[in-house]
């Protein structure tokens, strides 16, 4: 195959690198295009556009395919645990035991949140959203660990800043989740393994221990693990953008939360469920809703279905769609939104405008199903979402940096007015 790629404009050749990746993806590198014709590529929300090469994940739309340092999702789902693979993530290879170990013992260290950050919890409405409360949290960990903001500071520091923010974000998601309800703030047992101390910390109220189920540690286990990273999303590039200009880790991981929030990215599962149960409320009638779906006057679409990289199915969808069934089952929990969710995934799978555009269930359109049988709000939902994906925001932190990627500038073309003169306001008609 050639190395160079031809690009023919008014008439004059330019050619342009090819760069092909370890699984034979390829692309034409045209950095040097601009300089060179005068010529950007324009490619709104960035649907062909390689940002960067990354050696974190893999993943292959077509084909349903996701590969976390080349190990595949599937089996990291079935046999490994949320923080070996943070560490595979963070680190790049697998931990010998005496690393998970030292892994695990830090992070236990480090769980406990600084003083002070539970007054700025206090100032928030109970009735603030999760998320909101979450990100500005984030960022004013800053504010605890000035350090951090040091553009060069030492990869010491570094590495205590990615562990307090794996160990502090599950007691970050607690506490918000019981500001909410305006119960008492429950802190971290050091000696207690991460879901036990995250599960204890959320549920447990004064006076009434909560009592850990291995079904529920199990389903928490594989979502945390299925949504570690996903390569250049919306919120991991917006994590690397914002990294890219240095900015501190801390304030990059909540800008990344923010854009993580959206319902068109992480903010679906809440949608999900909500959807779910609208349409229980209506009657369960799943066709009449699938139908406002594909109507283009009404706003409404399926929350929990499309993709824009997956193009046949959604290997987290299939995993969770199991696991969904296998924790409702364990819990005895009959709930009527899991039989709506596979009546309109039937219904859509079959229907030709879903068919035609590959349009198949993602990762939010069960996993909601299972936070909600764990005893979480839907507006935890997306919380779990965040908490799950820190790992892989800090790995791609950290590569950015690594790799000293410039700062993250992207070009435009201008459609505005062309040069005009200013006029007083009083000349104005
Ligand atoms: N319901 C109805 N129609 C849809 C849907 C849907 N969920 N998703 C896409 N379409 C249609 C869309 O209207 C368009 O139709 P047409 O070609 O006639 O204009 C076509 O399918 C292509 O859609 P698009 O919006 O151009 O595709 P995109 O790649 O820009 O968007 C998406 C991808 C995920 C934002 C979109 O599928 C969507 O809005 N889905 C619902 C929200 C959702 O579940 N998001 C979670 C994504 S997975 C979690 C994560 O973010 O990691």
């Amino acid at each position: 195959m050639s190395d160079t790629a031809e690009l023919i404009i008014e008439g004059k050749s330019y050619p342009l690198p090819v760069k092909v990746g370890t699984e034979n993806e390829k692309a034409i590198d045209i950095s040097s295009l601009r300089a060179k014709s005068g010529y950007v590529t324009l490619d709104s929300g960035y649907k062909n556009t390689g940002a960067t090469t990354s050696a974190i994940t893999f993943l292959d739309g077509e084909d349903g395919i996701l590969h976390y340092r080349g190990y595949p999702i599937e089996q990291l789902a079935e046999k490994s645990n949320f923080l070996e693979v943070s560490y595979l993530l963070i680190y790049g290879e697998l931990p010998t035991e005496t690393q998970l170990k030292s892994f695990s013992d830090q992070i236990s260290q480090h769980s406990q949140l600084p003083a002070g950050l539970e007054k700025i919890l206090a100032g928030f409405p109970t009735t603030a959203h999760p998320m909101g409360i979450l990100s500005a949290l984030v960022s004013s960990l800053t504010a605890f660990y000035p350090e951090s903001v040091e553009p060069n500071q030492t990869e010491e520091q570094i590495e205590l800043n990615i562990i307090r923010l794996i160990a502090q974000i599950a007691t970050l998601s607690t506490w918000v989740y019981n500001h909410g309800k305006g119960q008492p703030l429950n802190q971290p047992q050091e000696g207690l393994d991460y879901y036990t101390n995250f599960l204890h910390m959320m549920f447990s109220a004064p006076g009434q221990a909560y009592e850990v189920n291995p079904v529920v540690v199990d389903a928490l286990n594989k979502l945390l693990i299925l949504h570690a990273d996903h390569e250049q999303n919306c919120s991991t590039s917006t994590v690397r953008l914002v990294g890219s200009s240095h900015a501190s880790l801390y304030s990059s991981i909540s800008a990344g939360i923010n854009a993580l929030w959206g319902p068109l990215h992480g903010g679906a599962n809440q949608e999900v469920i909500e959807m779910l149960e609208a349409i229980k409320a209506d009657g369960g009638n799943s066709q009449k809703w699938l139908e406002k779906a594909k109507d283009k006057n009404d706003p409404f679409r399926l929350m929990g279905f499309g993709h824009r990289v997956y193009k046949n199915f959604d290997p987290r969808a299939k995993i969770i769609k199991a696991a969904c069934d296998n924790i409702l089952n364990n819990l005895g929990v009959k709930d009527q939104a899991l039989t709506i969710a596979k009546e309109l995934e039937q219904a859509a799978l079959q229907d030709p405008y879903f068919v035609e555009r590959k349009l198949y269930p993602n990762v939010d359109f069960y996993s909601g199903i299972i936070y909600k049988a764990i005893g979480l709000p839907s507006q935890m939902f997306t919380v779990m979402f965040a908490m799950g994906r820190m790992p892989g925001w800090i790995a791609q932190w950290k590569e950015l940096r690594l790799n000293k990627e410039p700062i993250g500038r992207p070009r435009q073309i201008y459609i505005g007015k062309t040069k005009r003169d200013y006029s007083p306001v009083a000349d104005r008609a």
